[in-house]
């Protein structure tokens, strides 16, 4: 079949990239001709694995092309996913502006009848605007479908999670438009729940605030552990294998990032406050994490008593391992609070480049996890990038002005680390 994907950010390109595989003749259009032009020339413009050899391939047996023209792309195909962003506005709702521009394109454009299928994350209504938009837009009134079809990738590990998804969510109110929807995923084997395009929509937003709810309330549960001596790890794994739990997302630390959970809660909360529904659980969710980096942060401040004239080694930057996105990412909440005290702060991260962010602050990045904490009265370790475990942590004890250890994931043995001299604290663990 042959597919236009408008929008390549994570979700278009990685979405590109698989329905070239399963065998469609994709074109991928975006109006950032930065972005084409990495793509065309076989390079990624973020990281995540995998997906760079697919570009390879799939540009290599055609059947994948890049262009900034949207216009032909959408004359050219009847099949159009839709996968612009919808950042967070300031009022915290979602800023559709992309939407309806891409709307208003295809609306302007079409030349024929056109399957418009919604991947962004947008709020419960949009898909009925984008008709109104599109019809609205259109010089001839040629027939049109759009249908909600949510994506629950996760980054760094999107081409995965893209091949083998729990399930594939369709909002369609056509029938028609349903079955060519499910053909195009004919080969991904997993439930398929059918619905109305509302609740496909909300499925999304309820999906990512479950899976906050579960970590929020998880670090909360690690405040009572420290102050109980129990250990949160173990209480995870002791709920987690109740089926009814599940072992997923009970991971405590210093709160979940990234340009999902933050701002699809903030948007269901919005939704919530507008349907005069208060969604308290999901405020909760929200400030049990806005607090979380502070938890761990006050627990340094007890041991080093001031942070005048210290010096402190932030590991990891992204806000998760396997990706080199950082928004809304713990690690960078943490170092505008240490620079806020005057701290000197040396970085690692095994992807992250720090030059991107700031200028003229006394703050250095140094090319190993050694380098960086060799002096220093902390390390803090924001992000369990796997790479963390085999870092040498022996040597890394000598050489610290003091050795204190805060894992902000509970990612390291804290017995290992206690016995290597490390004044080791997680969170919920010690
Ligand atoms: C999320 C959803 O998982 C995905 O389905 C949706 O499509 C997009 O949003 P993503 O933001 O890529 O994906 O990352 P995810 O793996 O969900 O992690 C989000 C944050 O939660 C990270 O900062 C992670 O460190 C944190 N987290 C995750 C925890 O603190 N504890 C956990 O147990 C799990």
């Amino acid at each position: 079949m042959k597919v236009l994907v408008i929008g390549m950010g994570y979700v278009g390109t990685t979405l590109s990239l698989v329905l070239a595989n399963e065998g469609h003749q994709v074109t991928g259009v975006d109006i950032d001709k930065q972005k084409i032009e990495c793509l065309k020339n076989k390079h990624l413009y973020f990281y995540e694995p995998g997906l760079e050899q697919l570009l390879d391939k799939h540009l290599d047996n055609h059947s994948i092309s890049f262009s900034t023209d949207v216009q032909t792309g959408i004359r050219d195909n009847e099949v159009i996913f839709v996968c612009v962003g919808t950042p967070q506005s300031e009022d915290g709702s979602p800023d559709l502006r992309y939407i309806t521009a891409t709307a208003n394109e295809i609306g302007q454009s079409m030349n024929g009848y056109k399957l418009i299928i919604i991947k962004s994350t947008v709020p419960v209504g949009t898909n009925e605007m984008v008709s109104q938009w599109v019809e609205e837009a259109q010089v001839t009134p040629y027939p049109f479908d759009v249908v909600s079809n949510p994506e629950f990738l996760r980054e760094g590990s999107a081409l995965y999670d893209s091949l083998h998804p729990d399930r594939i969510v369709i909002g369609s109110t056509n029938e028609n438009a349903l079955q060519l929807v499910k053909s195009i995923f004919k080969d991904l084997h997993c439930p398929i729940v059918e619905t109305t395009p509302r609740t496909a929509e909300l499925i999304k937003y309820v999906s990512n605030s479950f899976l906050a709810t579960k970590i929020s309330f998880m670090n909360e549960i690690a405040k009572l552990c420290d102050s109980l001596g129990t250990n949160v790890n173990d209480i995870a794994r002791g709920v987690g294998l109740d089926h009814r739990i599940g072992s997923h997302f009970l991971e405590a630390g210093i709160g979940y990032g990234g340009s999902c959970f933050p701002k699809d809660i903030k948007a269901l909360l919005k939704t919530g406050a507008e349907q005069k529904v208060p969604l308290s659980i999901l405020q909760s969710v929200e400030n049990v994490n806005e607090q979380q980096y502070m938890y761990l942060m006050e627990k340094m401040l007890n041991r080093l008593g001031s942070l005048t004239n210290k010096s402190i080694a932030v590991f990891g930057l992204s806000f998760k391992p396997n990706t080199d996105d950082v928004r809304e990412a713990p690690a960078f909440f943490i170092i505008n609070y240490l620079l806020s005290k005057g701290v000197k702060i040396n970085i690692h991260d095994p992807i992250v480049q720090l030059e991107r962010f700031y200028s003229g602050y006394d703050i250095e990045q140094f090319d190993t996890a050694e380098l960086a904490a060799a002096g220093t009265d902390a390390v803090i370790l924001c992000t369990d990038w796997p790479h963390y475990m085999g870092v040498d942590w022996k040597s890394i004890q000598t050489t610290m002005n003091t050795p204190n250890l805060y894992d902000g994931r509970n990612m390291l043995n804290s017995k290992q680390m206690t016995d290597l001299g490390f004044y080791y604290e997680g969170v919920g663990y010690k």
